[in-house]
């Protein structure tokens, strides 16, 4: 794993491994791949794989359904000795190259960069400790954060299914949201918008369980500590596209988890 931009290089010794680089930048920040060498023979199952994501025990990072593109335009695969030209853009702060090379002396090099991105969706947080905005930006879409560890959160405000996204010259008709404070179970009551907690044993949100679901406005911290007892936490934002939506949030991770205290 690497949080750096720069240029990396990987040579091989022969001895035919799956590997992967997974790179991770700031989170209002996307990765993006450009070759400048490339000698991995097909012979012997070499490949190498750019992954719009991280990919970790068969589990994506977005979630198939979560991410903009479907699963197969997320896969890019070559071999050969013809250096792929184009820049490979990731949808987000994550990226993998996987690649086996069996060829010893053959590999590649590869030029990483980050690219900001002031409307970040889906994020791999790897700070041990923060502060968090998620923000669909008045768009339809689903958004999580993603902690690969166990953590705690605690809420400094939230806005989920009460401010209707501005339309053009009508006046708006935020002047009239009341604060309605922390509402619980909204996926249950049928409420489109709400941010859920999970937590899980691999990386697919789609695979966690829920912990807690709610919706709202409550424009002042509260004080309740949420605790995911899981290897893997992640916060999703659910949005219609209806309204404006904003989860803020401080988190502490720690790897203290046992993945037998979570539930499946
Ligand atoms: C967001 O998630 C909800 C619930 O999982 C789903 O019904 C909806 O279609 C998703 N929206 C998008 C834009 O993928």
């Amino acid at each position: 794993m690497k949080t750096d931009e720069g240029i990396y290089s990987f040579q091989s010794d022969g001895s035919g491994l799956i590997c992967g680089l997974y790179m991770v930048a700031k989170p209002n920040y996307n990765v993006e791949f450009e070759f400048l060498q490339f000698d991995v023979g097909c012979a012997k199952n070499g490949l190498l794989s750019v992954i719009d994501g991280w990919e970790l025990n068969g589990q994506f990072f977005p979630g198939i359904d979560d991410h903009q593109l479907p699963r197969n335009s997320r896969y890019h695969e070559f071999c050969g000795h013809i250096k792929p030209r184009k820049t490979f853009k990731m949808s987000q702060n994550v990226g993998l190259i996987e690649y086996r090379i069996p060829n010893a002396g053959q590999g590649f090099m590869v030029r990483v960069r980050f690219v900001e991105n002031p409307r970040p969706c889906n994020v791999i947080i790897q700070d041990l400790v923060g502060i968090y905005t998620i923000r669909n930006y008045g768009r339809r879409i689903n958004c999580t954060v993603s902690i690969i560890l166990e953590a705690s959160f605690q809420i400094l405000s939230m806005n989920i299914g009460q401010s209707y996204r501005p339309l053009g010259n009508l006046i708006s008709l935020r002047n009239y949201v009341v604060e309605t404070g922390i509402i619980k179970k909204c996926k249950k009551r049928g409420m489109e918008d709400y941010v859920e907690l999970l937590g899980g044993n691999n990386l697919d949100p789609y695979h966690m369980t829920v912990f807690e679901d709610m919706c709202g406005l409550r424009s002042f911290s509260f004080k309740k500590k949420f605790k995911v007892t899981c290897p893997h936490t992640a916060i999703r934002l659910v949005s219609s596209g209806q309204y404006d939506n904003l989860f803020e949030f401080t988190y502490k991770a720690d790897d203290s988890a046992s993945p037998l205290e979570c539930p499946n």
